[in-house]
């Protein structure tokens, strides 16, 4: 594998989901595969548990990891060709790319959407620019457009929870004080539509994500409806996604919060959030505190997921 930034990077879904749940019951089993080699993880924005759970992934196989911060230490990057460099921005993104991949094996990469250009957001600018100049493997550690780590995640969490073959699996848009990024929806989405079960989505209207992600997902604007007898219910607030609308905050409507009152119309639905997650906006207390609140083996996820993908970079190298 070269690069990974979507779900048809890992080819048959079902072999993937069964190597990570190898690759969980003994994490140590591959430690000789990165001897020698080293990850770097280039953030250009924060993280919590991808910087924590990918590292480990790296440890467990064996891999030195080096983690650089773009915009705590290091020279700010001009991204774009053609700029006269006579502002704040010390280093061209062109020459920094190959000098980064000269230090390692293995590349991840953080870089959000701006919002500032839906274009650049959507064409993967910063990720696609590792993939062609550093000369070596590149996963997303979330991107402008997916977070595909996530996913994988949520998908194995899914398989180790579901009691029916095919689980009703609801995304459901929350509200949230800020504008963020269509990422893990979107992979989300990627996956599910990918995956053996009943996929629904819901939000309010406005909130449509990219057609490329939503395929044949039934898409359902009343959320009561929506989480009928759902399996699983997936909270995430997103930006809107269409013209002339992108990035923006189009509701912070608190009825779309995902309370005791929205789960009880489920099928006694396992929640499930990326993390972090804003309390009391997004989900309410008593709900993620509840049993049927699998955010922290999801979490836990993380590692096996960024496992199951660097294993199969080293297998390639
Ligand atoms: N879910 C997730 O990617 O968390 P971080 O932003 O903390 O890495």
């Amino acid at each position: 594998m070269r690069t990974y930034t979507n779900v048809k990077d890992l080819g048959d879904l079902n072999a993937a989901v069964k190597e990570a749940l190898e690759v969980k019951k003994n994490r140590f089993a591959y430690k000789s595969l990165g001897e020698n080699k080293t990850l770097l993880m280039v953030f250009f924005n924060s993280s919590l548990r991808t910087r924590l759970s990918t590292q480990k992934a790296g440890m467990n196989l064996g891999m030195n990891t080096m983690v650089l911060d773009i915009n705590q230490g290091a020279w700010k990057l001009e991204t774009e060709r053609g700029v006269i460099m006579d502002g704040d921005k010390s280093e061209h993104i062109l020459e920094a790319i190959p000098v980064m991949g000269s230090y390692c094996d293995i590349i991840g990469v953080r870089a959000f959407a701006q919002f500032e250009n839906k274009e650049d957001d959507y064409q993967e600018k910063i990720l696609n620019q590792f993939i062609q100049y550093s000369g070596k493997p590149v996963f997303s550690m979330e991107a402008a457009t997916g977070h595909p780590l996530q996913a994988f995640a949520d998908l194995i969490t899914i398989e180790e929870y579901k009691k029916t073959a095919r689980p009703k699996v609801v995304l459901t848009w929350a509200p949230h004080p800020k504008a963020l990024p269509q990422a893990v929806p979107n992979s989300f989405a990627d996956f599910m539509n990918e995956a053996d079960v009943d996929f629904v989505i819901t939000h309010p209207e406005g909130y449509n994500l990219d057609p490329k992600f939503v395929r044949g997902a039934k898409v359902e604007y009343d959320q009561d409806k929506a989480l009928a007898g759902a399996d699983f219910v997936y909270a995430k607030n997103w930006a809107a996604y269409a013209d002339p609308n992108y990035g923006k905050i189009l509701s912070k409507d608190m009825s779309w919060t995902v309370t005791s009152k929205k789960m009880a119309l489920t099928n006694n639905a396992f929640f499930m959030h990326c993390l972090p997650v804003r309390r009391n906006m997004i989900v309410s207390d008593d709900v993620i505190e509840s049993p049927q609140s699998i955010v922290i083996p999801e979490a836990a996820n993380r590692e096996i997921s960024a496992q199951t993908v660097i294993k199969r970079m080293l297998e390639s190298l």
